[in-house]
C-alpha cells in the first residue's frame, strides 16, 4: 500500500456538500453550519431543541461525508491508472466497505424514522406500508434488485426539478423513463461490451431489439439523409427501413445497399454513394452508416474497424448491430483506435444474450455524451436536446421493464459457456458434414471459406459466428439422411 497519511483531514468543502441540502441550487449558505442550520428550517425544526441538535449534529456529519467522498472521487480519477494491481484490489475493498458503513446509518436512521411513522398512523390501517424501510437491506443483495415500481418517493422540490433536468440520477421520477434494475441492465452490458473503455460509454435499453434500432435510427437520421445499409440485414430491419424510414412521406432516406464485406469494397461504394446523392449531400444531407456483422442469416463478418475508420473520415456516424456476435466474439468498442470503433453498437438481447428464450428486449450502447447530457449542456458539438435520451428514448416510451431487465442480467451471467458450447458445436457439426463428398458447407467455420480471413482477424480466438451453416447442392439420397 502507498502511504501518504499526515492525519490532516481536509476541511468541508460547501460546493461539494451543497448537493445534499434540500436547498442545493437556491442556498445562499457559505460553510457547513449555514447549510446545517438551513436545513432545519426547511422542516420546521427548533436547533435549540435535543431533536434540532442531534439533528443539526448529523447533518454536520453528512455533509463532511459528501465532501470527503467527492475528494476520494478526485483522488481515484487522478491515480487509478498509475496504482498497481493489489493496490486498485484493496481501494476497491475499503471503498466497499465504506458503503456498508453508510448503509449501516441509513438502516440505523430507520428506527427513528419508523417510529414516527408508525406513531401518525390513525390505527384505522389506511395509511400503509412505507417501503423505503425495507429497501435499505436490499443494497446488498448479490443480484440486482427487480424494482418492481411506476412511481418513487420523492425527496423535495429542489432535487425532483434537477431529476427533471437529468442532473440527479438517484432521483428517479417514473418508471417508463429510468428504473434501477434496468440501469443495472445498462451498465451490466456496458462492461461487457466496452471493458475497459467503459466509462466513456452509455446504454439505453428497449423492449425488443426493433425498438432498440428504431430508436438509434430515429436518433441518427434526419429527413432525407443518406444511409449506406450492409446487405444483409435482420429481415425485420429491412422492413423498418424499407416501409418506414426510405418510404418518401415518412423520412425519405436514401438508402444504398452495400454487398461487399471488406474496406476495399466499401471505399468504391462509399465513394460511388457520395457521388450518387452529391446533390442531396451537398444541400445540407448527412451520409451515415448502418450495418451488422455478423449478419443473419448467413453469418458473415464485416470489416467493422476498416469500415468504420473510412466512414468517420467522411464524417458519417456509424451503427452497427452486433447480435450474432454477442461481446464474447466481437467486442468492437475496444479497438485501441476510437476511429475504428462504432458510434451506436446495438444488441438484439432476445437471442444469446439472454439466452431464456422468454424474453424480448434490445440495447444501444453509444459514447456518453450521445447518449445523455443534463439539460443545457453541449460536448464536443452535441447539444443535450441531440442525445438519444431526450431525443427519443425520454419522448417514446418504448422501455424495458424491471422483470425482463432481471431476466436478461440472470441470462448474461452463462453467456460465455453457452457461447463457447455453440463455437464448438458449429466447428465440429461444419467439420463432420463439409467431409462428405456430396454436401456443400457454406460457413465462415470453415478455413477454406472466402470470409474466413475476416472471422479470424476480427472475432476473438477467431471463433465462427453459431448461427451460419447454409448447405448448397444437397444432392444425397434420402436414404443417407439420418
Ligand atoms: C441480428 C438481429 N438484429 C435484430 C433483431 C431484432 O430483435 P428483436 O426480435 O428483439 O426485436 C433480430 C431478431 O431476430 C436479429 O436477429
Amino acid at each position: 500500500m502507498q502511504s501518504n497519511n499526515t492525519n490532516n483531514f481536509q476541511a468541508i468543502s460547501v460546493d461539494h456538500a451543497k448537493v445534499l441540502s434540500p436547498k442545493r441550487n437556491s442556498t445562499k449558505a457559505d460553510s457547513t453550519q449555514a447549510l446545517v442550520n438551513e436545513q432545519l428550517a426547511h422542516f420546521g425544526i427548533d436547533e435549540q431543541s435535543d431533536y434540532g441538535r442531534a439533528l443539526a449534529q448529523t447533518a454536520h456529519h453528512l455533509y463532511g461525508a459528501q465532501s470527503s467522498v467527492m475528494q476520494l472521487w478526485d483522488i481515484t480519477s487522478n491515480t487509478l491508472q498509475s496504482l498497481d494491481k493489489e493496490d486498485r484490489v484493496a481501494y476497491f475493498n475499503a471503498k466497499k466497505f465504506l458503503s456498508f458503513q453508510i448503509a449501516k446509518i441509513l438502516d440505523t436512521l430507520q428506527n427513528p424514522f419508523r417510529a414516527t411513522y408508525q406513531s401518525l398512523s390513525s390505527g384505522n390501517g389506511s395509511q400503509g406500508h412505507y417501503p423505503l424501510f425495507d429497501n435499505v437491506t436490499a443494497l446488498f443483495s448479490a443480484t440486482p434488485v427487480v424494482v418492481r415500481t411506476a412511481t418513487y418517493v420523492y425527496a423535495c422540490t429542489e432535487w425532483v426539478d434537477d431529476a427533471f433536468q437529468g442532473k440527479e440520477f438517484t432521483h428517479q421520477i417514473y418508471s417508463r423513463l429510468l428504473n434501477p434494475t434496468n440501469i443495472s441492465l445498462a451498465n451490466a452490458i456496458v462492461d461487457m461490451e466496452a471493458g475497459p473503455y467503459a466509462s466513456e460509454y452509455l446504454a439505453w435499453n428497449f423492449n425488443s431489439g426493433m425498438a432498440a434500432i428504431d430508436a438509434m435510427l430515429s436518433n441518427v437520421l434526419s429527413h432525407g439523409d443518406v444511409l449506406i445499409v450492409s446487405r444483409n440485414v435482420y429481415g425485420g430491419v429491412y422492413q423498418l427501413l424499407h416501409d418506414y424510414f426510405a418510404r418518401s412521406n415518412r423520412m425519405d432516406i436514401q438508402i444504398a445497399w452495400f454487398d461487399g464485406y471488406d474496406k476495399e469494397s466499401f471505399a468504391d461504394f462509399m465513394a460511388q454513394t457520395k457521388q450518387q446523392y452529391a446533390e442531396r449531400l451537398n444541400k445540407g444531407a448527412s451520409m451515415h452508416v448502418y450495418m451488422e456483422s455478423p449478419c443473419n442469416p448467413h453469418g458473415y463478418v464485416l470489416d467493422v474497424p476498416g469500415i468504420s475508420e473510412l466512414a468517420h473520415a467522411e464524417g458519417a456516424l456509424v451503427m452497427l448491430d452486433s447480435t450474432l456476435a454477442t461481446p464474447v466474439l466481437h467486442q468492437p468498442l475496444q479497438h485501441k483506435n476510437t476511429a475504428a470503433r462504432p458510434d451506436y453498437v446495438v444488441h438484439s438481447y432476445t437471442k444469446d444474450l439472454c439466452g431464456s428464450g422468454a424474453t424480448t428486449a434490445g440495447v444501444v450502447i453509444g459514447q456518453g455524451h450521445r447518449m445523455f447530457q443534463p439539460k443545457g449542456s453541449s460536448v464536443d458539438g452535441v447539444d443535450w436536446s441531440q442525445t438519444m435520451f431526450w431525443d427519443v428514448y425520454y419522448i417514446k416510451g418504448a422501455f424495458l421493464d424491471s422483470e425482463k431487465a432481471f431476466d436478461v442480467l440472470n441470462g448474461m451471467k452463462t453467456l460465455e459457456q453457452r457461447m463457447m458450447t455453440k463455437v464448438i458445436n458449429t466447428e465440429v457439426f461444419t467439420a463432420f458434414l463439409s467431409s462428405h463428398p456430396l454436401i456443400r458447407v457454406n460457413c465462415h467455420a470453415l478455413p477454406e471459406h472466402s470470409n474466413a480471413g475476416l472471422r479470424e482477424k476480427q472475432h476473438a480466438h477467431g471463433w465462427p459466428c453459431t448461427l451460419s451453416v447454409s448447405y448448397t447442392h444437397l444432392t444425397l439420397p434420402t436414404s443417407d439422411l439420418v
